[in-house]
């Protein structure tokens, strides 16, 4: 029973965005903040759960531009999706919105206006890279060029995939818009800017108020401390967003109208349904307010979210919770393994339920990563749910159908073990309430562990076959009805299908509220299935349907995508395609104009070619001459500012005078293959 009157409880997971699908990382976050919701829920409180998707910015208005369709249209394609593999996943939204909607504008417009008469809006002029011909502003990640530093192409933004260097987007060699290719050009425009210094002391007392993580806490110090920066909040036309009032042209930035899409969700519900919303955003009131977010995003929650409410005299969030990342079998979700996995995916293939629990069995309230571990996976939902759980029901509903048409025993024969699991309850909700699903679900494990061997010690089996021990059968199988009873009302948070199927079979609720005493002489609805064990090959196909295809060979399409994971790592074909060779230099000269490149001559024993490498900051020429190196020799030729280079030579450290040109041993010959 909840100790006091219901709480008031809002919650909210990100809100995903709407240029893509979902896929398993998202379902993490959504199933934790679901199974905390339904807990709430089972509890008694008035607790509502509203997300939205996120559809603003210029990444969804060029995936529409491609695709040829209004940003409309391409959001309101993905709202469908997305309700659709949320729901298979039983995340028991009250109200999925979307942030271009009137509620959101108007909270927008409201709260920058507080900003704005709070004296938190600056306006200043900055210099931005600028696509001529798409004459759109390029943020870092649609700026793409050679490294600076190891001179690998196709770089994105302001740091290299191959050698880690950061720089600034405007030190790349050779860049290009990566969405037209037209060279950028520096431009000039008036940008918008949220004060946050001038919020420095709020937001200190913020982080020390033991509202978030300790982790979490000590990162966004690390903001403090550095000294706070005024947060940029505007972008130029063309911009799907909002437009800022009085500001022609001028948009708000996606991340300053996202969590705005909270409040706007909420009053969308309240619109509906007629539930009160003014209590939940005032200060000071008795509501409680809470974002489930994934760590990748704290400083938007942390810092700018708790900045923007209070200025504009709306209440601070009463906790973020933010967790870890998913990872499957130990890595990055990748796409040649098959492990990037669409929830879309996983539902042709497998019950949502199994995630489910294997995700509470993994989750605590701390922001460590989540291994999806694939054979843990099977072996995991098999021995705890069907196992353990699930047989605990199905060994008793035999003979309770048989001999007993269904009805429990008058009296308790065990009332201590009973009382003992009911009296489990409150430490078990202490746990759930402190998102330290992983240890609840050890606890309900271990309960069932202790059902499942009283009835191994009463063998009702045998007993079955002994007419005068009838009334013991039943005793025991009542018994195990109630114990089973009780864990399902605890596991109902995390299985809320199957629990719906245990509520039909045991004719009764499974709310914890409800939970205080046994069944007695109660008629039973006839079992059905809960849930089948996890099959192998099920597993197998799912990741055999999310496998990217290999790209094809090389000459098909000689600039086909890099076959890069997401984690970085690339399969044994690509690296064989790579022709390492060793080379002579056989001659070295500075080039005129160049301030980082020689131009090296190379024979590889039977052709020479020319090649500009960066290292004129570690080498004279004259030193280079007649030493052996290894080079890329099958890179396709590129035309530099200063000639065409035919290929790449391999040089290790951090840059400047630390660079070393790999050098082979004695005997090494030019022209031999390294592999
Ligand atoms: N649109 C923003 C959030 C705005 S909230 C006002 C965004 N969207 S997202 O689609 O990239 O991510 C949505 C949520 O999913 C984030 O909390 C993010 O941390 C989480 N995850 C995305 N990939 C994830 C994993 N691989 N693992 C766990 N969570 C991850 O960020
Ligand atoms: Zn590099």
């Amino acid at each position: 029973m909840p100790p006091t009157s219901p709480r008031k409880i809002l919650v909210t997971s990100a809100l995903p965005y709407a240029n893509g699908s979902l896929h398993l990382g998202h379902l993490l976050e959504q199933v934790q903040t679901d199974i905390w919701v339904r807990f709430q829920k089972s509890r008694g409180h008035d607790c509502l759960y509203v997300c939205a998707d996120d559809a603003h910015g210029t990444a969804i208005m060029l995936t529409a531009e491609k695709l040829g369709i209004s940003p409309e249209d391409q959001i309101a394609a993905i709202h469908t999706e997305h309700e659709r593999d949320s729901a298979g996943f039983l995340i028991g939204f009250d109200n999925f919105y979307t942030t271009h909607s009137a509620e959101n504008r108007f909270w927008c417009e409201h709260i920058y206006h507080h900003l704005q008469a709070n004296g938190h809006i600056a306006s200043r002029n900055i210099t931005q890279a600028f696509d001529p011909e798409k004459q759109l502003f390029l943020a870092d990640r649609f700026i793409k060029g050679t490294c600076p530093r190891c001179k690998t192409p196709d770089q994105y933004g302001d740091n290299c995939e191959a050698c880690g260097a950061t720089y600034s987007p405007a030190d790349l060699i050779d860049a290009v818009s990566a969405i037209s290719g037209a060279t950028p050009v520096q431009k000039e425009s008036t940008h918008f800017f949220f004060t946050l210094p001038a919020l420095e002391d709020m937001l200190r007392n913020w982080l020390d108020s033991d509202t978030l993580q300790p982790q979490v806490a000590n990162k966004l110090r690390e903001w403090t401390d550095a000294g706070l920066q005024e947060w940029d909040i505007s972008r130029d036309a063309p911009y799907f967003g909002f437009e800022i009032p009085g500001e022609p042209g001028k948009y708000f930035y996606v991340w300053l109208d996202a969590p705005i899409g909270y409040i706007a969700s909420f009053q969308n519900y309240c619109e509906r349904t007629g539930h009160p919303f003014e209590p939940y955003w005032r200060e000071g009131g008795d509501t409680e307010l809470y974002h489930f977010i994934g760590k990748d995003i704290i400083n938007f929650h942390g810092l700018f979210w708790p900045a923007m409410l209070h200025s504009a005299g709306l209440r601070t969030p009463t906790a973020i919770f933010a967790h870890g990342f998913l990872t499957v079998n130990g890595n990055k979700m990748s796409k040649s393994r098959g492990t990037f996995i669409k929830a879309g995916t996983y539902l042709e293939h497998l019950d949502p339920e199994y995630l489910r629990y294997y995700f509470a069995a993994k989750l605590s309230g701390s922001v460590d990563d989540i291994d999806l571990n694939l054979e843990d996976f099977v072996q995991r939902v098999n021995s705890d749910v069907v196992g353990k759980i699930v047989n605990i029901a199905s060994r008793c509903a035999g003979f309770l159908a048989r001999g007993f048409d269904n009805r429990l025993a008058t009296s308790c024969a065990e009332p201590e073990l009973v009382e003992h699991f009911i009296g489990r309850g409150d430490a078990i909700a202490g746990l759930y309430e402190a998102r330290e699903f992983n240890k609840a679900m050890r606890e309900i494990v271990a309960l069932a562990d202790r059902a499942n061997q009283y009835i191994d010690e009463k063998k009702p089996w045998v007993m079955a076959k002994q007419e005068d021990s009838q009334d013991e059968v039943l005793a025991v199988c009542s018994v195990g009805i109630n114990l089973f009873r009780a864990l399902m009302t605890y596991l109902k948070p995390v299985l809320p299908a199957m629990a719906a199927k245990a509520e039909r079979f045991l004719a009764c609720s499974l709310d914890w509220t409800v939970l205080q005493r046994p069944l007695l002489d109660h008629q039973l609805a006839p079992f059905e299935p809960l849930l089948t064990r996890v099959d192998k090959k099920q597993v197998e196909a799912m990741v055999e349907a999310s496998r990217e295809q290999t790209p094809p060979p090389a000459g098909a399409s000689p600039r086909a995508e890099a076959p890069v994971d997401e984690d970085g790592t690339i399969q044994f074909e690509d690296f064989a395609r790579v022709d390492l060779r060793v080379a002579e230099i056989v001659a070295a000269e500075h080039v005129e104009g160049a301030d980082k490149l020689l131009r090296l001559t190379l024979s590889l024993g039977d052709r020479q070619c020319q090649v500009f490498a960066g290292i004129k900051s570690a080498y004279q020429p004259e030193d280079l001459v007649g030493r052996l190196t290894v080079m890329v020799a099958n890179l396709a030729p590129r035309k530099m500012r200063f000639g065409i280079s035919e290929g790449m030579v391999l040089a290790a450290g951090p840059g400047g005078k630390e660079l070393y040109l790999l050098e082979p041993h004695a005997g090494a010959k030019p022209g031999m293959q390294v592999k």
